[in-house]
């Protein structure tokens, strides 16, 4: 008999370690078998190809139950944290005669992709999902900023799937391996050149958060716009409760989950991280008071 959905979302953060767990071993035995001392000794590299073997086997299925939220973020059709729909015929069911036009403009420019880690969102950069109306809504050139050289290989594979691997479609994905708070000093990308900056569930895994969210936004150009999907701390509309619940499974998540940290107040850091000129960010629509990860999503301007 399957468990209620309040009992099995308070449940689940426990089984997903579980399985996170289960591929600590191979991660181990691999590096063994490549004689891999460095990764062996050092902790942090250790949990780095840990969480790199464990995100490509959940990372599709993490796309799959995003990426209905992803993808009208990055097409600019999210406003006070609702999805516009696209077609007339989705708009429709929702009783209206026309679709109302995009609330932002779609990814485009020069893209900053943060933590792209094995890649899941690779495919969203293409005509496919981003059609070009024009030249200006073209995207020429996107960092993918990732420090987890573990995830390096499945990344490029990504890339060239897309066929964004600068063969001819006029858009180049480029693997840049460092952390953003390195990213400045790299002089690898220019501040005040950047059009759009994406960080899909990947502030929760940066070091020093607030500091460097300031980094990237000095990475934008001025009216050049911020795409966040990402999981932040417990609601206070949720209750006390769930607060304290997240809080406790806070405690462990990192240590399974490549670092990852639960109960970050990412979108009050992001609004206030710097001014920008508009700033539409909201708590995902529809999320229940039981979620141990719910979201923020929107759009900031600079
Ligand atoms: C939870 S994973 C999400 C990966 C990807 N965005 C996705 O949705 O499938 C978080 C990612 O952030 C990356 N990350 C950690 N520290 C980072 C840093 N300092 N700079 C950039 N990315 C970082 C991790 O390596 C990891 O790939």
């Amino acid at each position: 008999m399957p468990l209620p959905p309040a009992l099995a979302s308070l449940v689940e953060p426990f089984l997903f370690m579980g399985l996170a767990l289960s591929f600590l071993p191979p991660t181990i035995l691999a590096s063994l078998r490549a004689r891999d001392w460095t990764t062996l000794l050092s902790p942090s590299r250790l949990r780095s190809a840990w969480f790199g073997r464990f995100w490509a086997h959940v990372g599709p299925t993490v796309r799959q139950n995003a990426e209905k939220n992803v993808v009208p973020l990055l097409q600019g059709r999210v406003t006070n944290g609702v999805i516009v729909p696209l077609s007339p015929e989705e708009h429709q069911q929702q009783q209206a005669s026309s679709p109302p036009p995009p609330p932002h403009p779609p990814v485009s420019g020069t893209v900053l992709e943060v933590g792209p880690g094995s890649g899941m969102w690779v495919s969203l950069y293409t005509p496919q999902y981003l059609p070009a109306a024009g030249n200006e809504n073209k995207i020429r050139k996107i960092y993918g900023v990732e420090p987890n050289t573990s995830v390096h290989p499945l990344l490029r594979a990504q890339v060239a799937a897309a066929g964004l691997d600068g063969d001819g479609s006029g858009t180049t994905y480029e693997v840049v391996p460092l952390g953003i708070e390195d990213l400045a000093v790299s002089g690898r990308v220019e501040p005040g050149t950047v059009d759009c900056v994406v960080t899909v569930m990947c502030l929760c895994s940066i070091p020093e958060p607030r500091r460097n969210i300031v980094q990237l936004y000095n990475f934008l150009r001025p009216g050049g716009r911020w795409y966040v999907y990402e999981h932040v701390r417990c609601f206070g509309w949720q209750g006390w409760g769930m607060r304290l619940y997240q809080a406790f499974l806070g405690i462990f998540w990192p240590q399974f989950i490549g670092g990852c940290e639960m109960c970050r107040d990412t979108g009050k850091w992001l609004k206030e991280a710097a001014p920008w000129s508009e700033v539409d960010l909201c708590q995902l629509d529809g999320e229940p008071w039981y979620f141990t990860m719910p979201h923020v999503i929107g759009v900031l301007t600079k």
